[in-house]
């Protein structure tokens, strides 16, 4: 092929070798002149063009994934897989590009094993505790770029199961306890995700709210309380984002299996909220190819149990309709040409590894929570400390980071990796080398700084009797695929800070948490910072906060309990023990045709969080929507408007002299004739605020978070009489009120 004049042929060849590449990865695309290559017509215009000319073994293509080691057979043509959880091929004849998913809770998933690099930002339920939308965007927007530039054009974060059970392994992958701060800040992570033209998705729907059992569990819990607790922040978010796909759970809901449950599939997801996306399955959700299909489901991972051969046969004899069938490859097209997969695919390039650090960082310091400050403490005075105690387990060389399929991994690998042993397995802890000793340090480079790991607590505590400061960094580590023994620090941690504590009054404390713990040692320390799982660079997030270049604005997005007592369920209900046959081969055929159920019975109800601790009249040790900061704040002149969306005005006044943020939240009790718990979370503002400035802020509340939901109607309904409105800075601080009758 004679080449163009005006591409020298070095160039030429790079760009050929460029396009083969890009078509490796995502598919020749064929011919561009197909009628649905118009981006004028409507997404679900274009896909049903493309249905039109697909054969039948395209549309069971696209309808499962390639394999999963370990989870289902593998198809020769994982092979073209980028690499990572997912591999759905594209249809190249008219196409359609292969679709590459990976998971990416908090950063991109298996940059290791591919020789790439991703950022960890903090964790999911940090993120919530920002009560940022901004922030969250541009949470997702991060992702999206990375996934991109690795070469994935699907992510599978989105995760927004609520904190029913704070002992569960993956709070920190969630979004807290709360329907509307977590339907709305998963909503904000999806947009910025797609913003980039890459498939969001969100999960586990639904009620997959422990670990333990999880793919034999049957969670039984009553129709109102589903809808106005766990689904209402699926639904906000759904609805917020125009998601993708929804990932259905591994656990049985009322009876069926979540990924063959019609009411949540069909009669939920796809009719009350008019989904448009497709449900795509946890990777080995599925237990059916006809019931599943007729209940909603449109896509398998990772393989073809169900998807491949059995449901071609169905669809062939009639059994399973051809209308429904194209119906799950329409839902999937529409996604791809609505998120711009299609028209822009990714190309593979550099991660942005500056640009990357610098967001994580700036979202670190949005989403620690202070805790405690007696005496005003912190921030700390780097040109009055002589010497400072830094503690605690590997705090000289990382921090913490939540582990299993949202694992991401550190640049050089586990900052505690054993010398000579290669990877971190799955269920090992992963540390990031953001150093706290370090970042300590560099800000107070003339001071004594002595470092103890804290595995003998009185030498921890003879370290700190002699400093001016001592701060102890705490852990508990969290992943998927196990739940918590409980809400207590792991390693003797009370231990070693009530001896540090004891040894020295100005003693800080900064959590490295999936979620909540308890605090025995919590009035004997003169400090709490908690920074859940921090990402890539939470040192210097920490740091900057510690010694006031950065502001605590963030509040908690759940409850710390005081103990594990006052939890709904005070322990975990395990599955029994089963004799699964060991060394089995293809131990997925025994999940696909469906464990022995054991159940939990949800009969909290809609008592989630601080509602069950309000209705309970339990006190809690901090409370949903705390958070401190170097300033303080205060709340004047609520003013309520009625109307289809009521608005809560009210004045809010920076009463120190540094600038911050503060964020205002709004609550609602409901007439006594709702029957509900004594209060819930309507809304929130994030105020910006100099010192000594005031202003008026509006919330407008969605009448729906005002409503109860109608099982004999099947629909929101507002319970006529008197709304109580509340306003503050936590759930628990609420000085303005205002009563107006609604109906
Ligand atoms: C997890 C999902 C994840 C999938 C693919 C499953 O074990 O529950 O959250 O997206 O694996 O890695």
């Amino acid at each position: 092929m004679p080449l163009p004049k005006f591409i020298p042929p070095q160039r030429f060849l790079i760009s050929f070798f460029l396009l083969i590449s890009t078509a490796a990865v995502f598919g020749r695309t064929g011919p561009q002149n197909h009628p649905w290559t118009n981006p004028s017509l409507s997404p679900n215009e274009r896909a049903s063009l493309v249905v039109k000319e697909m054969t039948l073994d395209e549309k069971i293509s696209m309808l499962h994934g390639t394999g999963m080691a370990g989870l289902s057979p593998l198809s020769p043509l994982i092979a073209q897989s980028n690499g990572c959880a997912g591999y759905v091929p594209g249809i190249p004849r008219l196409g359609i590009p292969p679709i590459q998913m990976c998971d990416a809770a908090y950063g991109v998933r298996m940059s290791g094993e591919n020789g790439r690099y991703s950022t960890a930002l903090p964790s999911d339920l940090a993120g919530a505790a920002s009560w940022d939308l901004d922030a969250g965007f541009e949470y997702g927007a991060l992702i999206g770029r990375e996934l991109r530039a690795q070469g994935y054009n699907m992510s599978l974060g989105g995760g927004v199961n609520l904190t029913r059970e704070p002992r569960n392994g993956r709070t920190f992958e969630y979004m807290g306890e709360d329907p509307v701060l977590a339907g709305k800040m998963v909503a904000s992570v999806i947009r910025g995700e797609q913003a980039q033209h890459v498939l969001g998705d969100i999960k586990h729907y639904a009620l997959n709210d422990q670990e333990s059992g999880r793919n034999a569990v049957n969670v039984n819990i009553d129709q109102r309380a589903a809808r106005e607790s766990d689904l209402l922040a699926f639904e906000i978010g759904i609805k917020e984002s125009d998601v993708a796909g929804v990932m259905c759970s591994y656990n049985r809901v009322n009876g069926d299996y979540a990924c063959e449950n019609k009411y949540l599939l069909t009669d939920v997801l796809k009719k009350d909220w008019n989904f448009q996306g497709f449900v795509l399955t946890d990777w080995g959700g599925a237990h059916s190819a006809a019931k599943a299909s007729a209940a909603g489901m449109d896509h398998e991972e990772p393989g073809w149990i169900f998807y491949g051969d059995t449901l071609k046969t169905l669809v062939e004899s009639g059994k399973v309709p051809q209308a429904e069938l194209d119906d799950h490859v329409r839902r999937i097209l529409r996604a791809m040409f609505a998120t711009g997969v299609v028209d822009n695919p990714p190309q593979k390039s550099v991660v942005d590894v500056m640009g990357g650090f610098e967001v994580a960082q700036k979202i670190a310091e949005q989403t620690t929570v202070l805790l405690k400050n007696d005496h005003e403490l912190l921030p700390l005075d780097a040109s009055k400390i002589h010497s400072i105690a830094v503690i605690g387990p590997h705090a000289d060389v990382g921090m913490i980071s939540g582990g299993g399929s949202a694992q991401v991994d550190p640049p050089g690998g586990n900052a505690i990796m054993p010398p000579g042993k290669g990877q971190t397995r799955w269920l090992e802890p992963v540390w990031f080398p953001t150093s706290p000793l370090r970042a300590v340090r560099g800000k107070v480079p003339g001071a004594q700084v002595h470092f103890n790991s804290g595995a003998d607590p009185d030498a921890a505590a003879a370290l700190a009797k002699n400093a001016d400061v001592a701060i102890v960094f705490a852990y508990q580590w969290e992943s998927e695929d196990m739940d918590l023994p409980s809400l207590s620090l792991p390693e003797h941690q009370d231990e070693l800070i009530a001896k540090v504590a004891a040894a020295n009054p100005h003693t800080i404390v900064v959590l490295e948490t999936g979620g909540p713990v308890t605090m025995p040692w919590v009035d004997q320390v003169g400090g709490i910072l908690e920074c859940w799982y921090a990402g890539s660079r939470g040192a210097t997030a920490v740091a900057n906060l510690l010694f006031g270049d950065a502001i605590p604005t963030a509040k908690l997005p759940l409850t710390f309990p005081k103990s594990n007592a006052d939890l709904p369920h005070p322990t975990i209900i395990k599955p029994p023990k089963t004799s699964l046959p060991r060394n089995d081969p293809e131990p997925w055929k025994q999940i696909a045709a469906g464990l022995p159920a054991f159940q939990i019975t949800y009969d909290e109800g809609v008592k989630v969080g601080y509602k069950w601790y309000d209705a309970e009249k339990k006190p809690v040790l901090f409370p949903f929507g705390y958070g401190l900061s170097y300033t303080t704040y205060s709340y004047s002149n609520i003013k309520v408007t009625a109307g289809p969306k009521p608005a809560v005005s009210f004045t809010v006044t920076n009463t120190g002299n540094r600038a911050g943020a503060e964020i205002a939240e709004v609550y609602a009790s409901l007439p006594a004739a709702a029957d509900e718990p004594p209060k819930r979370l309507v809304g929130w503002s994030k105020v910006k605020l100099n010192g000594g400035e005031s202003k008026e802020v509006s919330v407008e509340v969605d009448s729906k978070f005002l409503s109860i939901f109608n099982v004999q109607q099947n629909g929101w309904q507002l319970v006529p009489g008197d709304y109580t409105f509340l306003v503050g800075g936590s759930s628990q601080d609420l000085p303005l009120k205002e009563t107006i009758a609604l109906k």
